[in-house]
């Protein structure tokens, strides 16, 4: 059977002050009044047959309200006590399935249009992932981003796998036309996602492992997860395994880490928009006069008022509150 794995560890931190610890930016309701995470769940739902949510203590409440709205009642769930980064969330979900399942594994916080092209390549994975292959989805570069993973390839096969490179090496790579970026979403039997983990990081295998035996109900020991070392399956296994496919996929895609990634997503005839200005969530009539490239965030109990330019720095504005609280 095919399981589709949603990954919702995160808290989104660039997205403060819309995203908090206790409303982390897969649920809210940014597009289209629904959450990123309840796309994410109905997106897949057409191909998978079981739905298996992997996430933190703080998050499972409010996937589990999302879903009891969705009146969807038949999932799994794994409780993370620490979040171990996302080797060892996948292995638990693998561990949790029949070794022959093919797990569709998705982040929870992606925006995807064009589902028919978003369908064309899930067909295309599996076919891959039936024959044994661990399978990336790569898309095309639109710029020098040093944030995500980067995948040489041609045709199908994968020549290298470089995550998070510097930006003298983004460039070159965006430049040479060789590579695709990795969207962050895999397709894999869930017995060669352990073989691999194995093979390649045996201590997240065998610490992931011990957990999950250990786990009571949904939920998994703090201490024990502990020794888990944290190293994310970019570079615990797309980087080193033989097995790795890419599917070179054309659906619009953005992963939504920042108030540039929605600044680019929102179209320029949106209320939202004045010539080069935003405003998200206001309850207030916002005029913008001599400025440009700025984005206004408001919520109850702040706002932010950023250019565009420095959405990567929100998250040390996030850091800082979190240690002065
Ligand atoms: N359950 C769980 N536990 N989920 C986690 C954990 C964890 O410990 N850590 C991260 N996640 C979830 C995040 O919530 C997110 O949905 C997804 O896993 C990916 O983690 P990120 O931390 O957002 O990874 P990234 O953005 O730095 O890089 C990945 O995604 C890029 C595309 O957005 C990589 O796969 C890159 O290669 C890729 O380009
Ligand atoms: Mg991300």
């Amino acid at each position: 059977k095919i399981v589709n794995v949603i990954l919702s560890g995160g808290i989104g931190s660039r997205l403060w002050p819309l995203s908090r610890k206790s409303k982390p930016k897969q649920y809210l309701p940014i597009f289209d009044e629904k959450s990123l995470f309840q796309l994410a769940v109905e997106r897949n739902s057409s191909v998978c047959d079981e739905l298996c949510v992997v996430g933190g203590k703080d998050n499972y409440k409010l996937s589990k309200q999302i879903l009891e709205d969705l009146a969807i009642e038949e999932y799994s769930e794994i409780v993370e006590a620490s979040p171990r980064n996302t080797a060892a969330a996948i292995a638990f979900a693998a561990l949790q399935s029949d070794p022959e399942d093919i797990l569709i594994v998705s982040p929870s916080d992606h925006l995807i249009k064009n589902d028919d092209l978003y369908y064309k390549a899930i067909q295309e994975a599996l076919e891959l992932a039936k024959q044994d292959y661990i399978v990336t989805f790569g898309l095309k570069p639109t710029g020098p981003e040093t944030g995500f993973g980067y995948i040489e390839f041609e045709g199908q096969e994968v020549i290298s796998f470089r995550e998070k490179p510097t930006q003298e090496h983004a460039k070159s790579f965006v430049d040479s036309g060789r590579f695709l970026w990795n969207s962050g979403m895999f397709c894999f039997k869930a017995s060669v996602y352990l073989e691999e983990l194995k093979k390649h990081e045996p201590s997240v295998y065998e610490a992931s492992s011990a957990v999950f035996s250990a786990k009571r109900g949904v939920f998994l020991d703090e201490s024990l997860s502990m020794e888990i070392p944290s190293i994310s399956v970019d570079y615990a296994v797309m980087e080193k395994t033989e097995k790795i496919k890419v599917v070179p996929s054309f659906f619009d895609w953005s992963d939504m880490g920042s108030f540039q990634a929605i600044y680019d997503f929102i179209p320029a005839n949106d209320p939202r928009k004045s010539n080069t200005n935003l405003t998200l969530n206001s309850k207030k009539l916002v005029e913008f006069i001599g400025v440009e490239n700025v984005i206004l965030v408001e919520t109850e109990d702040a706002i932010l008022v950023l250019n565009k330019d420095n959405a990567q720095d929100v998250k040390k504005v996030y850091e800082r509150l979190e240690k002065e609280n």
